[in-house]
């Protein structure tokens, strides 16, 4: 009915002869009120400013998906008039009862009129009361402001790419690595034998000692997808370093989600050791070959669209064309087999100066994804809520370096610095530091390194 009322209208000013057919049309018009069509209140002829006198087919303003009329004419019917009609134009009440709706920010609505408060959807029920959901919320502020006011040594800030979501939706879309079973926990533990007089620098970042080569920050979206982006991240460092340069390649995540696919579940999260598995056996390409498209993270699965086959030797050769048609270079990068590294503050370290960045996993919890800046570590400000409130869900990220700071009482902090896949807007550009030492967030309990598959003749790649 909406749009012929304004086809009706632009008919009238185009042909005015019209005028009488659309007389008995407007007399014959549905009345909004009987018909439901009811916004409670709301300025309508005030807001445009129109009363008019007698008849005016032309006296309407935006009424919902329709027009109303602040002419006297509509006054006869009570059909079409605009709800404040009668307040504002004849300054009476108006003589239909009040819907039921209900009050916000100072306009009214009308019952099964919704609002989102942050992750819960707000419904104008019946008896004109708000009725809200009540799911925890992926950033909410009042555990923002107890971080923020309890001297923890990190900051929490208000993130927009998570404002709405609902904690549940942050575990389940944001992270994505299935904890290592038992046997892969136990797996191959590499020991890097540290001497206990050694002593290891105070800080150390790799992008100070491998210049060009340690890869920043990605960004997994809504793709449940970590498992992919950290090997995909750690590789690519990896692979630069020991090419000593002459190879830089960004690797694809979007390879890994897509074509890894037995007993992973790309954006529904995946494991690291088959990651690792799929690196050294098949290889991946550069992200500029194969973009990640899987942002959304909820669609299905997309087909694998790269392909390779043995030339021998271990080493892979693509038979398919970059999924981006601008991407000429579809070099297939592999890794060898990955090592598992004792949890041990101090080889971990030696391992990361010596070799590069190392992956880890990272037991992630409601406080996390509010991280700003400082020293992480796993607060208890949500511990007096309901047990809905404190989640927490297995997540892998980047290591690439440590330090330590002096807190005001005197004591020394020992961090990690870590690059997370959350795009470089949040923490402190893409990268946190977690506190060192003390296997905060199970951050040393499975520590991975790896080795680029770097042959003499990829050493002339540039
Ligand atoms: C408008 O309609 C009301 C109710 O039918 C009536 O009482 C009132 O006199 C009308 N006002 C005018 C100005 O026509
Ligand atoms: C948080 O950010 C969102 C989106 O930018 C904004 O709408 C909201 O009002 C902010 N909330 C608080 C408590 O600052």
């Amino acid at each position: 009915p909406g749009g012929t009322m304004r086809l009706l209208c632009a008919l009238l000013v185009l042909l005015p002869a019209a005028a009488v057919a659309s007389r008995t049309r407007r007399e014959l018009a549905p009345g909004l009120y009987e018909h439901g069509v009811v916004a409670a209140g709301g300025p309508y002829c005030e807001r445009g400013d129109v009363c008019c006198r007698g008849r005016d087919d032309g006296c309407t303003v935006p009424y919902l998906d329709t027009v109303c009329y602040c002419d006297l004419f509509c006054n006869r019917s009570v059909s079409d008039c605009c709800p404040d009609f009668w307040e504002y134009c004849l300054g009476i009440p108006p003589p239909f009862p009040r819907a039921h709706g209900c009050a916000r920010a100072g306009r009214h609505y009308p019952s099964g009129a919704t609002f989102r408060d942050n992750c819960n959807l707000c419904t104008c029920s019946q008896g004109g009361r708000w009725d809200c959901e009540d799911h925890p919320c992926l950033m909410d502020p009042e555990l923002i402001n107890a971080v923020n006011s309890g001297n923890f040594g990190w900051r929490a800030a208000n993130y927009s790419q998570f404002w709405g979501m609902t904690l549940d939706e942050g575990i389940r879309y944001r992270l994505g690595t299935v904890r290592p079973p038992p046997t892969v926990l136990n797996m191959n533990e590499l020991h890097m034998p540290v001497d206990s007089n050694e002593v290891l620098p105070r800080h150390f970042d790799a992008a100070a000692k491998w210049p060009g080569m340690i890869h920043e920050p990605l960004d997994q979206g809504n793709c449940a997808g970590s498992w992919a982006f950290s090997t995909a991240a750690v590789a690519s460092d990896r692979i630069s370093i020991h090419s000593m340069g002459h190879m830089t390649p960004a690797l694809s995540p979007q390879n890994l989600l897509s074509c890894d696919t037995r007993n992973q579940r790309g954006c529904g999260g995946g494991r690291l050791d088959g990651a690792w598995w799929y690196l050294r056996r098949r290889g991946v390409v550069t992200d500029e070959c194969y973009p990640f498209t899987s942002r959304g993270g909820r669609a299905p699965g997309q087909p694998c669209m790269m392909h390779s086959r043995s030339t021998g030797r271990g080493k892979r050769q693509a038979t398919a064309r970059c999924p981006n048609p601008r991407a000429r270079a579809n070099h297939i990068y592999q890794a060898t087999p990955a090592y598992r590294l004792a949890a041990d503050e101090k080889e971990i370290m030696k391992e990361l100066m010596e070799n590069g960045p190392v992956q880890a996993i990272l037991e992630v919890h409601e406080d996390f994804f509010a991280y700003r800046s400082g020293i992480y570590r796993h607060t208890r400000v949500a511990e007096g809520k309901a047990p809905a409130h404190r989640r927490h869900g297995t997540h892998s990220v980047k290591i690439t370096g440590w330090g330590e700071e002096q807190l005001p009482d005197g004591q020394t902090q020992k961090y990690w610095t870590a690059a997370n896949s959350w795009g470089k807007d949040w923490g402190e550009k893409g990268y946190f530091r977690i506190a060192r030492g003390v296997n905060e967030c199970d951050v040393e309990t499975f520590v991975v390194g790896v080795w680029g598959r770097v042959g003499a003749e990829d050493m002339h790649h540039g």
